[in-house]
């Protein structure tokens, strides 16, 4: 199902994928309070009308988009369709992600090619039809959303750490290719945030002292300090960044 609800009259649109969890949550509402009518992109159910009614308290404009994206052509139909309905398409958000959690010896290769499809295939696709929306207007920003995971290992998450570092290898590929059509592309790389992704890891009160522990800052991330980020990497603050990757992370990782 795709719906719109039209409260502002601002031009230009931005997309947010997995905009039914935490941090796609924070950053619709954010990009929405910056001034952007949202596409608001995930599987249908409970949480993705959550935030649309959310967005719908705030007065903000926006554009509900039902669509698994295992399925390449309802993300490029989507794309389409929010660009038409609630303007042009100024900014895309790669938000959404699997992260089955197994050991690699176990992984069945199925579940990796899940993981692939949502986690990087998915971008490069969504990437792809928003490049051919923002390159006629020669303006526009795409945000990859990566994770620490990558730069250090983990352990279970062979599947989901090899899509992160996809994430930060397609935004300096794109970067690249894309500024000479005026679209920048970057990527930010979440610590851990006390989200529902955080199941995964047991007892959540041990997870949260070896968080807290790691990180330079001695408290959990709010998702709204992470939506701060998209915030400035997709407006015009951040018009001379391209091809770089800012780790929110309370300062965990220093690279
Ligand atoms: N929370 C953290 O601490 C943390 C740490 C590192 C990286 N990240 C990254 O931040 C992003 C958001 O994480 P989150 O914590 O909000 O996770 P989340 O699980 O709450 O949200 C992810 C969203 O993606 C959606 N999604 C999954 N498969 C889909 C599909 N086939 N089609 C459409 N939508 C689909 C889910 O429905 C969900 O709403 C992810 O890319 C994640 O890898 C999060």
């Amino acid at each position: 199902m795709h719906g719109s609800v039209a409260h502002s009259d601002r031009r230009e649109s931005a997309i947010v994928t997995g905009a039914a969890g935490a941090l796609g949550r924070a950053t619709a509402l954010r990009l929405g309070h910056d001034g952007f009518a949202v596409g608001i992109l995930d599987l249908p159910g409970d949480e993705l009308s959550e935030t649309a009614s959310q967005l719908a308290s705030a007065g903000i404009a926006h554009h509900v988009l039902e669509v698994d994206l295992r399925d390449t052509d309802a993300i490029a139909a989507a794309l389409r369709d929010a660009d038409e309905a609630i303007g042009p398409l100024a900014a895309l958000v790669n938000n959404a992600a699997i992260y089955p959690s197994r050991a690699f010896l176990d992984i069945p290769i199925d579940e990796y090619d899940d993981v692939v499809a949502v986690n990087q295939r998915a971008y490069f696709a969504a990437a792809q039809t928003a490049a051919r929306l923002m390159a006629p207007h020669k303006r526009g920003a795409i945000v990859n959303v990566g994770s620490i995971t990558w730069h250090g290992g983990w352990s279970n998450l062979a599947s989901y750490i090899s899509t992160k570092g996809a994430a930060v290898a397609l935004t300096r590929a794109l970067s690249r290719e894309l500024g000479t059509h005026g679209i920048r592309v970057n990527a930010v790389a979440p610590g851990a945030f006390p989200t529902k992704a955080e199941s995964i890891q047991g007892d959540q009160q041990e997870y949260s002292r070896f968080v807290i522990e790691h990180q330079a800052l001695k408290r959990r991330g709010n998702p709204a300090e992470f939506a701060a980020v998209v915030s400035f990497l997709v407006g015009d603050d951040s018009s001379f960044v391209t091809g770089q990757t800012i780790n929110i992370d309370g300062g965990w990782v220093m690279e």
